[in-house]
């Protein structure tokens, strides 16, 4: 059967997969309410089209951070991708390239960001503010100097979250698999006996506003906060010096009940009303693509489905998927009446009952 959307590239990939991988890879916070929300909260949003307008001539493409996307997306930071083929990031950022969009590189890549040096971006890295600033400093710099245009500071995971489905499945990262960025760090200090690791340890050193105010100082490329969902936090992150903000919860992967990024979107979009504003979590169609703009977000972050995309054909099959993805946003927006993006607006949705 040929493989067509992103959720045919999910069964495949989870019946290639081994199963503790996928659990891995699939899986979010708890009991997966967020996770499930993510997507039904794009859903719950209906299209209002509109007909006979002329879009001859229209383009998907806009201008972001004064970088061009072929249409408004990139592939969203996510560790480890070697756990879905060999080639791992870098066969992520050939399929980003192909497409013409952009990646975000984790901190926790699994291949080196300078093996990517000569793919052509945009290419964004995401980092973790680090306890110790001169750690925090050497990842952006590294990043940097491996051609980053923009930094993604990640504010929602200063620990991680209790993913139960991963923790049944057993998953343990194979040892041909590292974090290779955090490896060229000092490791931890072990843990003093009967010390709580949350209190005493993780959330003891865990930096605040103020470092992230620090890194925006020095950085000499725009740096967005990750993982808002809150308007008030996304007015401290601009006034710590953030160019803007990712309306995100970690794609349910860190604390579960969080509430769905469509939800919180226009709210944040309303705090921050001339800011880049980002969205990721849950889009699985064009169409949810088209629902982002018109509630206000500038782009999109990819995360999972591109996984799928990789796990089943490599390079060849992220790009397939992002492709997927772009068609279906066309089709969306030149159905709905839209030739550009200044054309997409809340007009063109049906909103559900009781959210305006
Ligand atoms: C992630 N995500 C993530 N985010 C981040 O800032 N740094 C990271 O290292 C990771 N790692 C990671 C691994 C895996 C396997 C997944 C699935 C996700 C979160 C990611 O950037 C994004 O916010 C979500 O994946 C978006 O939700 P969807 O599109 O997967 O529903």
């Amino acid at each position: 059967m040929a493989l067509l959307t992103l959720a045919d590239f999910e069964t495949e990939a989870e019946a290639r997969l081994p199963p503790a991988i996928f659990a891995y890879l699939a899986g979010g916070a708890g009991d997966e309410r967020s996770l499930r929300a993510n997507t039904a909260a794009w859903a719950r949003i209906g299209l209002m089209p509109r007909h006979l307008r002329p879009v001859a001539g229209g383009s998907a493409a806009v201008s972001l951070l004064g970088q061009r996307l072929a249409f408004p997306a990139l592939v969203a930071p996510m560790a480890f991708q070697r756990l879905a083929c060999p080639e791992g990031e870098r066969g992520m950022a050939r399929a980003a390239a192909a497409q013409g969009i952009g990646m975000v590189l984790s901190c926790q890549t699994s291949v080196a960001p300078e093996a990517l040096a000569t793919i052509p971006g945009p290419r964004w890295f995401q980092l973790y503010l680090r306890p110790d600033w001169s750690e925090t400093r050497a990842l952006a710099a590294r990043a940097l100097a491996a051609g980053a245009s923009v930094l993604v500071v990640t504010v929602d995971a200063p620990l991680n979250g209790l993913r139960d489905r991963e923790q049944r499945a057993g998953f343990a990262l194979p040892a041909d698999v590292r974090p290779v960025m955090l490896d060229a760090l000092p490791p931890a200090p072990p843990l003093p006996e009967g010390e709580s690791l949350v209190f005493d340890r993780l959330m003891a050193l865990a930096p605040g506003w103020q470092d992230l105010a620090r890194l925006c100082a020095e950085s000499p490329v725009p740096v967005l906060a990750k993982g808002v969902l809150c308007p008030a936090d996304a007015q401290v992150a601009v006034a710590a010096g953030c160019a803007g903000v990712i309306v995100s919860n970690h794609g349910g992967r860190v604390l579960d009940d969080t509430p769905a990024p469509a939800s919180v979107l226009s709210a944040i979009r309303a705090a921050l009303p001339d800011r880049p504003v980002l969205v990721d979590g849950g889009i699985r169609r064009g169409g949810d693509i088209f629902k982002a703009l018109a509630l206000g977000a500038d782009a999109v972050l990819l995360g999972r489905p591109a996984l799928w995309g990789l796990a089943v054909g490599g390079a060849a099959g992220a790009s397939q998927v992002l492709r997927r993805l772009r068609d279906e946003f066309e089709v969306t927006m030149a159905l709905c009446g839209c030739a550009t993006r200044a054309e997409i607006g809340p007009d063109r949705l049906v909103l559900p009952a009781g959210s305006q």
